[in-house]
Formats: C-alpha cells, structure tokens, sequence
C-alpha cells in the first residue's frame, strides 16, 4: 500500500535542528521527498540521511516534477537573495509541503541585546519566513507549516524579540491563509512548547512556579 505522502514533495527550513530533522524524518517515513536546507546543510548531511526513509517514486509515474532523491541544500535564511535564489523554481522544484523552522532564540533581556541581535532574530525568524513563504513555488493543494512558539503568546523573561518575531509570524499566518485559500493551499502556525536542545543553552532554567501555570511556559533568569 502507498505510504500517504507518497510523491509529495517536502521543504523543510532549519531541517538541520532537533525539531526540523525530526519533522524531515516524519515526512521522509510517510513517504515524501525531502529537501532539506539551513546553513549546515551540507555539513549535515552525513548525521541526516541515514535517518530519512530512502525515497522511491511511487508507480512508474515519471511526470512528477519533483527531486528524485533527499536533497541537502545550503541556505542562509536571512540573507534575502539566497532565498530568491534558492527559491527560484530550479534549485527547489514545485513544493507540496513547505516547514518553515529556521530559528534563532534570545538569551539577555532587552536593555543587554544588542540592535543587531534584534534585528537578526526578526530577520531569521519572521522575514525569511515571508520571504520564503513569498518566493516557494507551491503546489495547488500544498500546504505550509510555519513554526511559531509557545512563547509568542506566553512571553518569557530575555525572550522579548524572540516572543515579537514569533507572535509575528501567527499573524502573518493567518493572513497568508486568506491570501492562499483560493488556490486550496494551507497555512498554519505551529506553536511548540519546550524542546530540548542547542537553542537554549546557556539559559538558566526555573520550573513553573504554581501549578496554575501551564507547564510549557518555562521561567527564564540570566546572570547579571
Ligand atoms: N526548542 C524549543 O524549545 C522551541 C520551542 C518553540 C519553538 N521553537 C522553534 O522551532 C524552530 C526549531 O527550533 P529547534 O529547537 O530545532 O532549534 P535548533 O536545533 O537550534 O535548530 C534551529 C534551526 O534553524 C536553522 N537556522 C538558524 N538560523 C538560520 C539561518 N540564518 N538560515 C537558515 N537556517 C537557520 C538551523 O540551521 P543551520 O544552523 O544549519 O543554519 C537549525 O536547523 C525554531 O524556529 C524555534 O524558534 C523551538
């Protein structure tokens, strides 16, 4: 029987970081064809395949006009014109699926963040997720996957640009949603709480501090 995502095509951004290798993987073993992009992509390569379901496509089918294996593609998200050029319609075909999880989190409350750390999270975090979302050659039908966060809605002490681009990117959501409906595309946000990983390390932690609060919304303290 054909796995469901069978000769889908899935774009994953940030596919080289713990949620993004996670959903490349998911896909890959529904099924899909994945092109998976960041920054180390390349370097990623040989720690990601193994994972990924080899991909084959499904009948004799020919016609489809997506990669015929995973494809590991170098891009840097907020550099403008690497995504028109990535996103041209050669490098990445027709697109069926497309995760946008490129991210970068903030460790220093706002007073001790530099103008440059600022604008480079809402650069990588909400405008490439435009752009990307403005340039990707979606496939009638498609859908689009983009991450936000718990902390978009929540806040979180050092986390108030971080918090911005992610509340951002809802609404940026949910109004490309109206944008894409005619041609029966999808587009949702994602909103994951805590994930373990390289994002937030050097954070000092604290548990949630009465029970009344929801467990996903983590307490954060910086040393001076
Ligand atoms: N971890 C959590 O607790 C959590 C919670 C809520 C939401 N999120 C969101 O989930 C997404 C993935 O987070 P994660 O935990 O998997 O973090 P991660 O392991 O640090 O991965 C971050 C990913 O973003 C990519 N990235 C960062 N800057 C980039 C750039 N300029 N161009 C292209 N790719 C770039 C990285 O790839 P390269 O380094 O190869 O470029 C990597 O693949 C992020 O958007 C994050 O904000 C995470």
């Amino acid at each position: 029987m054909a796995l469901p995502f069978a000769g889908k095509h899935c774009v994953v951004v940030g596919a080289t970081g713990v949620i993004g290798s996670s959903i490349a993987k998911a896909f890959s073993h529904q099924g899909a064809v994945i092109s998976l992009l960041g920054r180390s992509a390349l370097d990623a390569r040989p720690r990601l395949e193994p994972q990924l379901r080899p991909y084959s496509l499904p009948g004799t089918d020919t016609a489809i006009a997506i990669p015929t294996a995973h494809q590991f593609i170098r891009l840097d998200a907020s550099d403008r014109e690497q995504i028109k050029a990535v996103f041209d319609g050669t490098t990445i075909g027709p697109i069926d699926i497309l995760v946008n999880c490129a991210g970068i989190s903030q460790t220093t409350l706002l007073k001790r963040t530099p103008d440059e750390e600022l604008s480079a999270i809402v650069d990588t975090n909400l405008l490439a997720t435009m752009l990307i979302c403005k340039h990707a050659k979606m496939r009638p039908n498609g859908c689009i996957i983009n991450i936000s966060s718990l902390m978009a809605t929540k806040g979180g002490l050092g986390a108030t640009a971080y918090a911005a681009s992610k509340a951002g990117v809802i609404g940026f959501t949910r109004a490309l949603c109206r944008e894409m409906a005619s041609r029966s595309i999808r587009v949702n946000a994602l909103l994951p709480g805590w994930v373990n990983g390289s994002m937030w390390t050097g954070m000092y932690i604290l548990p949630p501090i009465s029970s009344s609060i929801d467990t996903q919304c983590l307490f954060l303290l910086y040393p001076s």
